[in-house]
């Protein structure tokens, strides 16, 4: 394969991100893009030379290399089912869909196909998160702090339930793969609500989400994601091992042990583009890097999807032990460890 020609479903704000990346690649052309407003396809389209499919169908029919579905949680299922049946790669957009189910079938398609995918989870190509991985080798996790503290996005599915999957499942996702990548995997959790929506038409979500997380390795830890304000204010993670407290965000890792504090800068932009290099890379079978295919996407849903169930139902959530197993179960108690 010469050029990966790629085909975009969705013209939105991240489609547009997408296109600008991909665009700056020599080895990619951007075939065309489908969007229900055929507005928005024709706009981002024009602006990349690219052209303007009616649908997924004809979109796929003109044999892109790849698809990006980037379209908002709620319509995640269909495109992917048409990628998946024409046996193309797929990079999707986090979160993967509002619900564990659609996001179960998809992952059951994609691996009776064998399919290469990637998913938008681009704070795994942050340099500084392979250093805090090194700064971990061989400690125990003994404590991780989560937190997406922000404003409401300017988006009007954001702050329905239906349509986003909540501000944990919607945004805080990026947060809980990164604890995912280097507490490992959550066994249980318990969460609450405000029930306040924020003042938004529509709202249906939680404002602020408190939770507590229990690990297979035996670290707990907290998620705290809120919506409230009217700037972004934090978004990241802290991680305590013995002597060692690591702060790590999209801009840098700050490192504290005997030795003092240190900061190692981090520029987001980077693994932006990091993350669509890599699955171009791995579509034209030049690359091997793809960190968070659809499989792994999946456990980061149900993480995030069980913080939401807990804080929707306020009980307790067990996690499957074998993270490629069972779906998760509302419980009183955890499950076996
Ligand atoms: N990884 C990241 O850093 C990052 C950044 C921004 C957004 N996102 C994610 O990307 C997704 C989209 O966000 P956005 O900001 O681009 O939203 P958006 O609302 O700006 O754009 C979504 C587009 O999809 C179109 N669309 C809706 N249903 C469709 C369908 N069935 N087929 C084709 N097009 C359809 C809409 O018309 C719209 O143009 C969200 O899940 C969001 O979380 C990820």
């Amino acid at each position: 394969m010469r050029t990966c020609r790629v085909g975009l479903v969705g013209a939105g704000g991240v489609a547009q991100r997408h296109a600008r990346v991909l665009g700056g690649f020599e080895d990619v052309e951007i075939l065309g893009v489908t969007d229900v407003s055929r507005e928005a396809a024709e706009a981002l389209a024009g602006a990349h030379g690219a052209r303007t499919f009616a649908d997924v169908e004809e979109l796929l029919a003109a044999g892109p290399d790849a698809v990006y579905v980037c379209v908002p949680p709620f319509a995640h299922g269909p495109v992917e089912e048409a990628v998946i049946a024409a046996g193309v790669p797929m990079f999707v957009e986090k979160p993967v869909a509002v619900d564990l189910e659609t996001a179960e079938r998809i992952a059951a398609l994609v691996e009776e196909k064998g399919l290469l995918t990637a998913v938008g989870h681009h704070w795994r190509y942050l340099h500084v998160v392979e250093q805090a991985r090194e700064l971990l080798a061989g400690r125990a996790v003994r404590m991780v702090n989560g937190a997406w503290l922000d404003k409401v996005p300017p988006v009007a599915w954001w702050a329905v339930r239906d349509r986003s999957g909540g501000p944990v499942v919607e945004q805080a996702a990026h947060v809980l793969d990164l604890v995912r990548a280097l507490v490992g995997e959550a066994v249980e959790v318990t969460a609450y609500g405000d029930g306040t929506p924020p003042p938004v038409d529509g709202a249906d979500i939680d404002s602020v989400t408190a939770a507590t997380l229990r690990f297979a390795g035996g670290a707990v830890g907290t998620l705290a994601a809120a919506c409230v304000l009217i700037w972004k204010h934090r978004a990241g993670l802290e991680i305590l091992a013995d002597g060692l407290a690591l702060s790590l965000a999209e801009d840098g890792l700050t490192v504290r042990d005997a030795d003092g504090e240190r900061r190692v800068e981090s520029d987001p932009d980077a693994a932006r583009v990091a993350v669509d290099r890599a699955f171009v890379d791995a579509v034209r079978g030049v690359g091997d890097d793809v960190r968070v295919p659809y499989a792994e996407a999946l456990r980061t849903q149900r993480l995030a999807l069980a913080v939401s169930e807990s804080a929707r139902t306020g009980r307790p959530v067990a996690l499957p032990t074998d993270p490629a197993a069972a779906p998760l179960a509302t419980a009183g108690v955890s499950v076996d460890a």
